[in-house]
């Protein structure tokens, strides 16, 4: 069975052509990175015209890849939710318009199933059920993941995401865009222990980075900086790598702490990362030490599978095809999770 995938929920135009739901032929991600840049972020209006003009190039160029006619797809899956709105409307109107042009079928995937689905094209152990751990730029959820499209929300981020913090303490210490990699890199460098951070673990199933961020906005820019108020004299600044350091370990503290809980309290024996910040190199070094040490497996998806493409909607879109699930032309885009 093939299946073209694509996916445009945010800042990346993608398409990939999968066979049988697991043998990812082609992969094509065009990233806007270049565009967003210069704002330190994702300027919604400036994704959706890129998107428009990169989404016919980039489904040939899967196509071509993969060495697949049109025709010789049974299946058309695209990313229905959630993202930013615009930016979902040019893959889905692309998918429905391809869909019809060539009678094909359609189904609609969530872009959050779709990330942890990528750990079923990466790892031919992988099932279900497990703890899976979603941090991207647009999300830090963790769920009880029991199929493909079957999780129970445990918790959920109460104001940034885990790449969002990532993104906007590079941007406070003027490191550049996006910040996830630029800060993992510098850490390397760094002595976590050398400044105190607050560890935000309350015990319970929500996240919130908010607070990390702060204190990183604080120590380099002086207390109370941000907030309109006159900023005291700021105390020798620390070093950059030291506080990009003591962040990441700040906020892998938490993430691990936490998806480890939820697998002692669930019984579940094994737990399943995706997104972007599961490219991160200490929090895949920390989970992994804490998963052998409970007893649990660990499934994280390589690098090009943790961050935004489309070969994890086709593979999750012939999961859901195979199972019976199919979408009408009436497929519409959804901002929300
Ligand atoms: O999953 P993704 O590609 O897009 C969304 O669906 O949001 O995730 C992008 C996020 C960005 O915030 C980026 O800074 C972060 O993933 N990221 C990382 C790393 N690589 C990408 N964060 C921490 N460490 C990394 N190595
Ligand atoms: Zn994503």
């Amino acid at each position: 069975m093939l299946c073209l995938g694509i996916e445009s929920s945010c800042d990346e135009t993608a398409a990939a052509v999968v066979k049988d739901g697991r043998e990812v032929l082609s992969s094509v991600v065009r990233s806007q990175i270049d565009l967003h840049r210069v704002f330190g972020g994702v300027v919604p209006e400036i994704a959706c015209r890129a998107h428009a003009e990169a989404i016919l190039p980039v489904v040939e160029r899967a196509l071509a890849d993969a060495s697949a006619r049109p025709e010789d797809l049974d299946v058309i899956a695209v990313t229905h939710r959630p993202g930013l709105i615009g930016a979902l409307l040019v893959g889905v109107s692309a998918a429905k318009a391809l869909a019809f042009a060539l009678g094909k079928p359609i189904v609609g995937v969530d872009h959050i199933e779709a990330h942890l689905y990528a750990n079923r094209l990466a790892h031919a152990d992988f099932a279900w059920p497990n703890v899976g751990l979603i941090v991207s730029g647009g999300h830090t959820a963790l769920y009880h993941s029991r199929g493909p499209a079957d999780h129970v929300k445990l918790g959920a981020t109460r104001d940034d995401a885990a790449g969002e913090a990532f993104d906007k303490v590079s941007k406070i210490m003027g490191l550049g865009y996006p910040g996830g990699p630029i800060i993992d890199a510098l850490a390397r460098e760094g002595n976590a222990k050398a400044v105190e951070m607050p560890r935000l673990d309350d015990k319970g199933p929500d996240f919130s980075f908010s607070g990390v961020k702060t204190a990183v906005l604080y120590k380099w820019k002086g207390q109370n900086a941000g907030r309109g108020r006159k900023v005291k004299a700021p105390p020798p600044r620390p070093a950059p790598a030291d506080l990009a350091a003591a962040f990441q370990e700040s906020v892998v503290d938490v993430l691990v702490a936490k998806t480890l809980r939820a697998a002692g309290e669930l019984g579940v024996k094994s737990v399943a990362l995706g997104g972007g910040v599961a490219c991160n190199s200490r929090l895949r070094e920390r989970m992994a030490e804490a998963c052998a040490k409970a007893g649990i497996k660990l499934f994280i998806p390589p690098p090009n599978l943790c961050t935004d493409n489309a070969a994890m909607v086709a593979g999750l879109g012939s999961a859901l095809f195979a199972a019976g699930v199919v979408s009408t032309l009436e497929l519409d885009a959804v901002a929300t999770g």
